[in-house]
């Protein structure tokens, strides 16, 4: 899969995608994320990317052509042009899988007071990743940068996010390790009994009692 960033601040994506799983999946060939600075693509003669909005009002707001350009350039037959702004649909683990099968994705992070709405027209997909305002959608592409890597087949073994919370209706189940008693607290016995079969019914159980408590909304999913 290739990913392609439009941002104003590369350089804040360095540590995030060279460390962990996201440097794993780009050094095995599975993932090539690719940041590009679309203040790059401009064609005004101070390098200028914003300016101020038509019927006036607060801050800045960035002008299409820049963000026009940079996407002309990169786009093909099989790209998804994504732009990240709080008022898109609300991304979701079913998203993130979809996402996952596609061959090339560009992000594009707006930034300052908001974008000219002419941007939207160039984009496929509107996400948010949550009812709150960031500066900008570099963390937003960061989030889905990673939530993505992860499910490409061979980034983690399958098993790893097949029992994911979201990835079906129910939250994830508890997990313990080494040592069996810590600070008094004891390693439920069911998963030092060796019968998978109780395991599984036991882990079922604690995601429900858990989704239950905290988030019986995912049961009413479709
Ligand atoms: N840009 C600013 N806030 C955002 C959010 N919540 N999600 C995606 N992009 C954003």
């Amino acid at each position: 899969m290739r990913i392609d960033i439009l941002s104003l601040f590369p350089e804040m994506f360095n540590n995030v995608f060279n460390e962990s799983i996201i440097k794993r999946a780009k050094e095995l060939g599975k993932v090539d994320i690719n940041i590009v600075n679309f203040r790059d693509f401009t064609n005004d003669p101070h390098n200028k990317v914003d300016d101020t909005p038509y019927g006036g009002g607060a801050g800045m707001v960035l002008t299409p052509q820049p963000i026009f350009d940079c996407v002309k350039s990169l786009r093909k037959d099989n790209s998804l042009v994504i732009l990240l702004t709080p008022d898109g649909e609300v991304y979701k683990q079913s998203r993130a899988y979809e996402l996952s099968h596609k061959e090339h994705i560009i992000l594009i992070c707006g930034h300052y007071e908001g974008f000219d709405e002419r941007i939207r027209s160039i984009c496929d997909m509107e996400l948010s990743i949550g009812d709150y305002v960031l500066t900008g959608g570099e963390m937003a592409a960061m989030v889905i940068v990673d939530s993505v890597t992860r499910l490409l087949p061979g980034v983690i073994t399958e098993e790893s996010h097949l029992n994911d919370s979201f990835s079906g209706k129910l939250l994830d189940y508890p997990t313990y390790t080494k040592p069996r008693v810590y600070e008094g607290m004891e390693v439920p016995e069911v998963l030092l009994s060796g019968d998978h079969k109780k395991i599984a019914e036991y882990r079922y159980q604690e995601s429900l009692k858990k989704t239950l408590e905290r988030r019986p909304d995912l049961l009413d999913k479709e």
